[in-house]
Formats: structure tokens, C-alpha cells, sequence
């Protein structure tokens, strides 16, 4: 049996159990029931012979730069000897290789204070971790912090990564979009909100107020992070990069009906219930929410920029040994990969970097410089 015959009709029995099901029960099985979700099936990859590019994917200088900002980080903590990397779903583990490599050649000093845990969902993924990362051995963990750490933690699209519900405002009420069946297939169906309070509590934290007719996702998995994150964190630094909007971008046009995509062989594709467990499903991120929620969980915003004024302050230009001015003549493969991660066009405006901390003061981080 395939993995979309066994996520239908695993859903289609809860559905006939339930009545109905909330897309975040949907999403979240299609993506991670043991064995057969996207993430956690045999098959899942990234890259070139996956579904979809992420930035570790087109140039090292990624992860390159990434590392920059760990050790800035480092030494704006003051040298602790005890650090500790938190990297939330690592993917195939090329972040980390080059996050890793770059320290160790360029920081020896700051590498030799680290350790560098991953918390990894895929079992699948967390196989092939082990295998990218096999020259790191000694500086790696996996698993969930057993006390609250000194350090940083970080992902790169995790949060986009998690279930989400679907809300829309009809007729004046927020309703919430749900999965039945008829005649034999799935079908959508709007109702009472499911987890009304805490749906209702996220909209209003993160400053969404909804038009008439207008969608959008609303990740209660994330507020359950940051808490997660805040707990974790002793003292130290959060950084999350990820595609997505704040609250106050939510009207444009384009979002009117939410960010809800899907990924299959480098294609979009708008049909979240067709290839089950074989297609990505993926949501925008409400940095608003992830703001709010932090703030009340008791880490303070350090700064919120894009993935281009993010990279090019912390050298990316230096690290590719291009001038400064911009691209190269007659290294196509640089300029590609430059024009992937910083060019409004490819992620450099659509990715934002949030920084948030804890326990420090009196310090600025030149990565979240302004310019331009
Ligand atoms: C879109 S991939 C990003 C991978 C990687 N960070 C990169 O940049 O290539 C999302 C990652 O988050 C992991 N993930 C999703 N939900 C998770 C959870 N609840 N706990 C731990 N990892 C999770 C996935 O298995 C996967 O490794």
C-alpha cells in the first residue's frame, strides 16, 4: 500500500469516527505519521533530488554566514565555555555540516566551547543527519535539552513546517475550515472554531484582524515552540528564519485567502489533498505571532529583518569573495547562488530572519544592521 492510500484512509476512518476533522489534524498527519508522512516516510529528501531547494541547498556561504552569526553571538555572551547550538528540524543535516565546518576553520576557539544538539521529528532525516554529519561526531546530540541551556537556538523553515488551522471570517463570525467525506473523498466544510480560545487568543495577540470573506492559517504549534524556546533558553539567543509576513502585510490582495502551498518535484501545487505523505504542505509564517508570543513568554525582541540585509551584514559578499558592489563577471554559479539568497526575486526580501533573546542587555548584533 502507498503512502497516499494509507493517509486516506487512515484519515477517512477518523473522519467516519469523528464527523469531521480540523485541517491541522489533516496536515498534520499527511506530513508526519510515523512511517508514512512526507517527513517521516522513506522517502522524504531535500534539494536537487527532493521536492523543494531551501537556502543550505544553493551555496554553502548559507550556513557560512549562519556561523558568523553564532560566533557573534558567542562573543556577545562573553566566551561562555558551555554553548550550546540548538538547531529545531535539521533537515539532511547540510546546515549544520557547513555551520560546523566554517567554526571549526575560521573560530577554533569558539568551536572548541560547542556543542551542537539537533531536535529532529524524522526518524528518516535524523538517519541521514548522522551521515552527513559523520566528522563532527564528538560535538553532536540529538533530542530535547534535559535542562535549560546557554546558547543559541535556531531553525531555518521549521516554523513553516508545522500544522496549521484555517480560519475565515463569514458573515462576521470566524469559522474554521474542516475535512469530511462525500461520496467517498474528501471535502471542506466551515464550522464553530475548534480550540475557540486559543485560536481566538492567537488572533488577537498577533494583531490579525480578519475582512469579510478572508482566510488565513493560524499555528498554534508555534506558540507551543516559543513557549518550548523560552523554556529551553537559560540565557541566550532564538533566531528563526523562515519565509513569511508580519500582521500588518495580511491584506494584500495575494494573502486574501492565506499562504497554504504545497511542494512536489519543485512544483507549487494548491491541492493539499492529493499525493498524501508524498507532497510537502507548508504555510507562511506569522512573525507577529511569534513576537507576541515571545514577548509573553519572556524573550525580548532583538531585531526582525530580511534574509538580504541579514546575509549582506554578516559578509556574504567577503565569504564568496565577490566585491562588494555585486556580481561577478564570468562565475555564473556564484552569481546564481547570490541571486537565489539575496535578490528580492529569489528569497532575499520574502525570507525574514527573526532574533529574539534572553537574560542580556547592552548589546547590538551587526546582522541586524539597517541600510539601503
Ligand atoms: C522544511 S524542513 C527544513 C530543513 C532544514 N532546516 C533546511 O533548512 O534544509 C523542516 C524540518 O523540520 C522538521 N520538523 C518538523 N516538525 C518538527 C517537530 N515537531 N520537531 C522536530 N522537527 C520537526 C522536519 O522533519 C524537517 O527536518
Amino acid at each position: 500500500m502507498n503512502n497516499h492510500t494509507k493517509i486516506f484512509e487512515l484519515l477517512s476512518n477518523k473522519i467516519i469516527e469523528k464527523g469531521k476533522i480540523t485541517f491541522k489534524e489533516f496536515m498534520q498527519t499527511a506530513l508526519y505519521q510515523p512511517e508514512s508522512g512526507y517527513y517521516t516516510g522513506r522517502n522524504i529528501d531535500i534539494g536537487k533530488t527532493g521536492d523543494f531547494y531551501t537556502s543550505s541547498n544553493v551555496h554553502p556561504v548559507f550556513g557560512w554566514c549562519i556561523a558568523q552569526q553564532i560566533y557573534d553571538m558567542w562573543e556577545t555572551m562573553g566566551n561562555p565555555s558551555d554553548f550550546i547550538i540548538l538547531e529545531l528540524g535539521a533537515g539532511t543535516g547540510m546546515l549544520a555540516k557547513d555551520i560546523l565546518s566554517y567554526l571549526k576553520k575560521n573560530f577554533q576557539g569558539c568551536f572548541e566551547h560547542i556543542t551542537y544538539q539537533i531536535l529532529e521529528v524524522s526518524s528518516t532525516l535524523m538517519e541521514k543527519q548522522q551521515v552527513t554529519l559523520n566528522d563532527f561526531q564528538e560535538k553532536l546530540q540529538w533530542g530535547t535539552p534535559q535542562e535549560p541551556i546557554i546558547g543559541v537556538i535556531f531553525s531555518n523553515e521549521f516554523f513553516d513546517a508545522l500544522p496549521v488551522h484555517r480560519v475565515k471570517k463569514i458573515g462576521g463570525e470566524i469559522k474554521e475550515l474542516y475535512i469530511v467525506l462525500k461520496d467517498g473523498k474528501f471535502s471542506e466544510l466551515y464550522d464553530d472554531l475548534s480550540e475557540k480560545e486559543e485560536i481566538m487568543d492567537y488572533l488577537e495577540t498577533s494583531g490579525v484582524k480578519l475582512k469579510e470573506g478572508q482566510q488565513i492559517e493560524v499555528c498554534l504549534e508555534a506558540k507551543r515552540w516559543v513557549d518550548k524556546i523560552a523554556a529551553f533558553l537559560k540565557k541566550g539567543f532564538h533566531l528563526a528564519i523562515d519565509y513569511g509576513y508580519l500582521a500588518s502585510e495580511l491584506d494584500w490582495p495575494h494573502r486574501f485567502d492565506g499562504t497554504l502551498m504545497c511542494y512536489k518535484n519543485h512544483k507549487a501545487v494548491t491541492n493539499p489533498y492529493m499525493d498524501l505523505g508524498e507532497q510537502d504542505i507548508t504555510a507562511h509564517v506569522n512573525f507577529s505571532a511569534l513576537q507576541s508570543f515571545g514577548e509573553k513568554a519572556g524573550l525580548v525582541n532583538t531585531g526582525f529583518t530580511n534574509q538580504m540585509k541579514f546575509l549582506v551584514n554578516l559578509g556574504i559578499f567577503e565569504k564568496m569573495q565577490i566585491q562588494s558592489s555585486g556580481f561577478s563577471q564570468g562565475n555564473e554559479k556564484k552569481n546564481l547562488a547570490l541571486k537565489r539568497l539575496i535578490m528580492p526575486e529569489g528569497m532575499g526580501e520574502t525570507f525574514k530572519v527573526l532574533i529574539q533573546h534572553k537574560r542580556l542587555k547592552n548589546f547590538s548584533l551587526k546582522s541586524l544592521k539597517n541600510f539601503g
